[in-house]
Order: structure tokens, then C-alpha cells, then sequence
């Protein structure tokens, strides 16, 4: 059995989410939890013609939605509106992704964990913090979705040189996955940073760093970005589905991750930051992070982009983990 849970499944990313995930063969079940409309999106979806067996659980049914998941998707929460940042998004998502979490410690503790609800830098720690309160806590199996980030970077350089094809150029992004916090790394794309101005790369890297607030922006109060981040949850999910249940190897998304999932390739990163969460490039292995890819040579522009990184993450780190150890 393969059962993956979509915890928010009635929501905007929820819905499409789980409409691509259900194109899946390597998915058994797909089991659908929202506090709202869960068992009617689950009819819907349940009619499609492909091999999984899908589920709704409303409410009060979060036990049997979670029981026994392999892996667990979490866009529950709420979006932005325009002028607010992620970070305000803290008082309501926190709660609602701690309870998910003692969930998944409770009914699937060995489950790969997927974590889409912002803001992403916090709500990680406070997935982990929780986990490592039951005694199951695995840094190779909870994962930061920072994937849009490296989908729209990817698009946005193809808009800025159309010889680019954005579905085979991969920019490596790290960071998290807030405003400063979001560094690409546009150096490492052969011989693209050489041909832009000055100017043209503040743009670019602007534009990456603020993608979402493009979105919530465009879509005036009616919520954030949901169908890309469908889109690039949906990657992410099933790449990881090839390397844990197909055993395919060589594959690698970046994730915002516990540096604890790569001791060996992050101690000396670790130390010298006192960061102990980062988005890097992570290769897929069947217990979930098999290697945490070193940061890569950086240009001096990018250098002043980390060093301005940093101390909003740490901050953001500590905020999230706080929030379960002194609760
Ligand atoms: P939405 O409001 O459309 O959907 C959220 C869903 O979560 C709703 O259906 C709601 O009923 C459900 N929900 C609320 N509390 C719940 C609970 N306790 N248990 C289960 N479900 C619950 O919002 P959305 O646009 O889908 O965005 C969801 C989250 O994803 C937001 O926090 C948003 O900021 C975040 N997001 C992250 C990224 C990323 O790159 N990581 C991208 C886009 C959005
Ligand atoms: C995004 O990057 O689109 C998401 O994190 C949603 C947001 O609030 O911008």
C-alpha cells in the first residue's frame, strides 16, 4: 500500500493538487482531509479512471485520513492577502500544522512529511519540534516545499533570455522561502549572469524573491498562488514517490530541510551559521534525503543576498521551533 494524505485537500492548492496526484500509478490510496467539502472533492476525483482508491475525511475523521500514510501533503492554512507577509500568516497556520503534525506522530510516524503551509521557514521547525516531542522524528523524511521557487526561477529566466528552455534549465535556489530568504544562485547557469546589466539581474533576483507577492497582488484579496504551487507540490511529491516506492536514483529537487538529514555534508555549514534548517539541492534515496548537496560557489552578489539571509531565518527558525517547546 502507498497511501498519500492531502491535509487542506478542498482548498485552492488542495484540489488541483489532488487532481494531479490522482494521474499517479505509484499512489494505492489518496486519501483527501479538509475541514470543509473533503468528501465531495474525494467523489469527484474518485471517479477518475487511473488505479488509486481515494478517500474524503472531513472534520473529525483526521485519525483515518492519516492512518498508515506513506506520505503527507500539507497545504492546510490560510493564504495571504495583499500587504501582509508570510510571517503574518504565524498566528493562525501555526496551530493548525501543529496539530496535523501530532497527527502524523500519532497515526503514520514513519511517513514522509511535505509542508506547503506558510510561512514555510517556521512551520517546518514546528513539524519537526513536534515529531521530536513524540520520539519519531526523522530529518530525512520532513521536507519544506520551496519547489516554486525553483519552478518560477526557472520561467522567469527564460523571460529574460528566450534561448532558455525553462523545462530543462534548473536554477539551483536556496535559502527559505520568504522575500530575502529566497536566494537563486543564477551564477551556476552557463554563461547567462555575463550577458545581463546590472540592473537586469536586481530585477530578476527581485522578481524570484517576491514571485508571490506578484500573485497575491494579481489576485486582489482572493487568496495567493494555488495552481503553480499545485504544479510544483505535485513535482515534488512524485519525484520523491520515484525514489522511495520506484527506487529510482540520481533524483534531486531543492527542499528546505533539517541539516541533521546530511550530517556528513552540512556540519561545517551548520557551524558556522547556526542555521540547523536551509533550502539546498537534495538527492532522493528510499528513506528520503540520501544527500544534502554542499552550497554551491556563490559570486560576490550572491554572497551579499545570503548574508542578508541568514539572520531572517534564523529568526524565523527559532520563532517556529519555540512555538512547541515552550508551549
Ligand atoms: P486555501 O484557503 O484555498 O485552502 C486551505 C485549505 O486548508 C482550506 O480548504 C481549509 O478548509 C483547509 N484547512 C484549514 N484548517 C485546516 C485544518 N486544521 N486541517 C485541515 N485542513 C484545514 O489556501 P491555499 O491557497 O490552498 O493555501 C494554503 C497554504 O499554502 C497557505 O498557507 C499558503 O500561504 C501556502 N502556500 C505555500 C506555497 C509554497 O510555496 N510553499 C505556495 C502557495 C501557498
Ligand atoms: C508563494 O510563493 O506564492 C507562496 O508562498 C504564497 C505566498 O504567500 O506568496
Amino acid at each position: 500500500m502507498v497511501k498519500v494524505v492531502v491535509c487542506g485537500a478542498a482548498g485552492g492548492i488542495g484540489q488541483p493538487l489532488s487532481l494531479l496526484l490522482k494521474q499517479s500509478d505509484l499512489i494505492t490510496d489518496l486519501a483527501l482531509y479538509d475541514v470543509v467539502n473533503a468528501p465531495g472533492v474525494a467523489a469527484d476525483l474518485s471517479h477518475i479512471n487511473t488505479k488509486s482508491k481515494v478517500t474524503g475525511h472531513g472534520k473529525d475523521d483526521m485519525d483515518a485520513a492519516l492512518k498508515d500514510a506513506h506520505t503527507v501533503v500539507i497545504p492546510a492554512g490560510v493564504p495571504r492577502k495583499p500587504g501582509m507577509t508570510r510571517d503574518d500568516l504565524f498566528k493562525i497556520n501555526a496551530g493548525i500544522i501543529a496539530t496535523l503534525a501530532e497527527g502524523v506522530a500519532k497515526n503514520c510516524p514513519g511517513a514522509f512529511v511535505l509542508v506547503i503551509s506558510n510561512p514555510v521557514n517556521s512551520t517546518v521547525p514546528i513539524v519537526a519540534e513536534v515529531l521530536k516531542k513524540h520520539g519519531v522524528f526523522n530529518p530525512k523524511k520532513v521536507f519544506g516545499i520551496s519547489t516554486l521557487d525553483v519552478v518560477r526561477s526557472s520561467r522567469f529566466v527564460s523571460e529574460v533570455n528566450p534561448s532558455v528552455d525553462p523545462k530543462t534549465t534548473r536554477v539551483t535556489v536556496v535559502g527559505g522561502h520568504s522575500g530575502v530568504t529566497i536566494v537563486p544562485i543564477l551564477s551556476k547557469i552557463p554563461d547567462f549572469v555575463e550577458g545581463l546589466s546590472k540592473e537586469q539581474l536586481d530585477a530578476l533576483t527581485h522578481r524570484i524573491q517576491y514571485g508571490g507577492d506578484e500573485v497575491v497582488k494579481a489576485k486582489d484579496g482572493a487568496g495567493s498562488a494555488t495552481l503553480s504551487m499545485a504544479y510544483a507540490g505535485a513535482r515534488f511529491a512524485l519525484t520523491l514517490l520515484e525514489a522511495t516506492v520506484a527506487e529510482k536514483t540520481g533524483l534531486i529537487e531543492s527542499s528546505y530541510v533539517n541539516l541533521d538529514a546530511d550530517v556528513e555534508s552540512t556540519a561545517s555549514f551548520k557551524a558556522k551559521h547556526g542555521l540547523d534548517y536551509f533550502a539546498l539541492d537534495v538527492e532522493f534515496g528510499k528513506e528520503g534525503v540520501k544527500h544534502i548537496l554542499p552550497l554551491p560557489q556563490v559570486s560576490a552578489y550572491e554572497q551579499t543576498l545570503l548574508d542578508a539571509a541568514y539572520p531572517e531565518l534564523k529568526a524565523n527558525i527559532t520563532k517556529g521551533a519555540s512555538f512547541v517547546t515552550s508551549a
